[in-house]
């Protein structure tokens, strides 16, 4: 299946990027010798993407499109046209996705959260597209966690074995906890998408934290049988606090950007 549209949610508060962030978007914090952004634009880039969609606050539209545009394409980003999309108020992951329905329209498409980067050679978007063959099934990036995360992230329900890595899920919850923790497997930032998830988004509610989750709408496609899981051999690197961004850094400088 081939996907040709990623959609970059990076109008988060990036409150535990303060001070940095008071000014200067999350996602234009330096990484090592370009912001984090253009990591995932690369990234999108490689999995074949023609059209990535940055979903931005109000101010950082401009800055994310100049950055893309200011001096004629970057090296290796020739093919992908970067459009920002502005979420007016950053009211949860869900309603950040549901900004880029119109633009989306009805092609599936990739999402990656801006807060993690993938490791040099560690590519995960190719493994989401092959799992969904027929391009009605969204595919889950997981990783399996140790009880200690269950209250940090989303974690999914699977209803069968996992076989060649893919396993077939029936919904997902936010932030479980240890009680009610459906599996170990967590969603860690990279997701093959429907564009039925916007339909689904557009009803519902805000969950946790008065947020509009994307964990809850991946529920309801579960709830349709209509998803899948892939579990990534390797974690993403986190550049959405202080302490991951200075791992990351260290990784990345160290292996080099670009290998
Ligand atoms: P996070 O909740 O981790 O990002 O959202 P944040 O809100 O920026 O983080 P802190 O806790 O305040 O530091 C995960 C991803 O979803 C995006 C974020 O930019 C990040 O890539 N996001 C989150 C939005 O685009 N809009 C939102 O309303 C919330």
């Amino acid at each position: 299946m081939s996907i040709d549209v990623a959609v970059i949610p990076a109008a988060g508060r990036g409150t535990r990027m303060r001070p940095a962030t008071r000014v200067v978007p999350k996602a234009l914090i330096t990484v090592v010798d370009r912001p984090a952004i253009q990591y995932m634009v690369e990234e999108a880039a490689r999995a074949g993407a023609k059209e990535a969609i940055v979903v931005v606050d109000l101010d950082a539209g401009h800055l994310v499109a100049q950055h893309f545009s200011i001096e004629g394409p970057l090296p290796g980003l020739e093919d992908i046209r970067v459009r920002p999309v502005v979420q007016e108020e950053p009211l949860g992951l869900g309603h950040a996705v549901s900004a880029a329905a119109e633009m989306v329209a009805d092609r599936p498409f990739f999402c990656l959260l801006s807060d993690n980067i993938v490791r040099p050679g560690q590519d995960v978007l190719p493994a989401l597209a092959e799992g969904s063959n027929d391009g009605a099934t969204s595919v889950m990036c997981l990783r399996e966690y140790s009880d200690e995360y269950l209250t940090k992230y989303g974690f999914v329900v699977p209803t069968s074995d996992v076989k060649d890595g893919y396993l077939d899920l029936g919904g997902a919850v936010e932030k479980p906890g240890p009680d009610n923790a459906p599996s170990n497997y967590g969603l860690v930032g990279r997701y093959l998408l429907t564009p039925e998830v916007f339909s689904i988004l557009e009803k519902t509610s805000p969950g946790a934290l008065g947020e509009i989750q994307l964990t809850d709408a991946i529920d309801e496609l579960g709830k349709r049988g209509r998803l899948k899981g892939w579990i990534a051999d390797t974690d993403l690197l986190d550049v959405g606090s202080p302490a991951g961004l200075v791992h990351a850094t260290q990784e990345l400088g160290t292996r080099g950007v670009d290998s």
